[in-house]
């Protein structure tokens, strides 16, 4: 009697139901493995992909700094008028007016394979490190492997020159027939490809320029490589 009183509480009826479930368990357990295993691939493969895509992106865009230099200066005019101090005591002149119309035009060379823009350029006009006028030119692009030529005018009315600098400028001028200027300034240029850009290139410019006041040109010019690739 304590047989079939036991035997429908007895454990072997539940360890019946023990396999089936456990089997399903790990059916479960391997399809999920299997789908992080795919996932894992995606992953991995994906990352190739865009590491491949960058290093060719960045071997074809890697943007080389454009040449910008200056090729020549046109002398329309140069005037240099020095004014008398009323009392003749003073040695030398009270101040000088410089009047001046020329022309710059810069060498614009893009290495690279694919177009290069410029951002607005402006350059200064100095003497004696004091800015005297400013160059500007518009924002352009330029085609890949191309050298331009771009010009901008310079010109100044009657500039009254710093007093401080009055006298050496029309010394020079006088005695030597000479006046000392320089153009500096900064240009700024990206690489585009395919609606990228690069990253923002630098080149930088300072020349040293001498104008010759009774020839009306362009004696001497001498151009400092400031992070220029020359
Ligand atoms: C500068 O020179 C050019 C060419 O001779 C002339 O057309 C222009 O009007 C001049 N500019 C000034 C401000 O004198």
């Amino acid at each position: 009697m304590t047989n079939r009183d036991r035997q429908p509480f007895s454990g072997s009826d539940l360890h019946y139901i023990g396999p089936p479930s456990s089997y399903s368990f790990s059916a479960a357990a391997v399809s999920l493995k299997d789908c992080c295993y795919c996932l894992f691939l995606l992953f991995i493969f994906l990352v190739l992909i865009s590491l491949a895509v960058a290093l060719v992106l960045l071997l074809v865009i890697r943007p080389k700094k454009p040449v910008f230099d200056l090729q020549h200066v046109g002398v329309e005019h140069l005037l240099l008028t020095p004014q008398s101090s009323n009392t003749h005591l003073e040695v030398g002149p009270a101040a000088a007016y410089l009047s001046l119309n020329i022309t710059l035009q810069f060498r614009a060379v893009n290495p690279n394979t694919v177009r290069i823009e410029y951002g607005a350029v402006e350059f200064s006009v100095l003497h004696r490190g004091v800015p005297l006028a400013e160059a500007q030119a518009q924002r352009f692009e330029q085609p890949a492997h191309s050298s331009w030529m771009v010009e901008t005018r310079v010109t100044l009315s009657r500039f009254n020159v710093l007093q401080a600098d009055a006298f050496d400028l029309v010394e020079d001028a006088e005695l030597n027939d000479r006046v000392e200027l320089a153009v500096a300034g900064d240009v700024g240029a990206k690489a585009l490809f395919l609606g990228l850009s690069s990253p923002r290139v630098q080149v930088s410019l300072f020349c040293a320029i001498v104008i010759s006041p009774s020839k009306q040109s362009l004696t001497y010019k001498h151009c400092g490589a400031h992070g220029l690739n020359v």
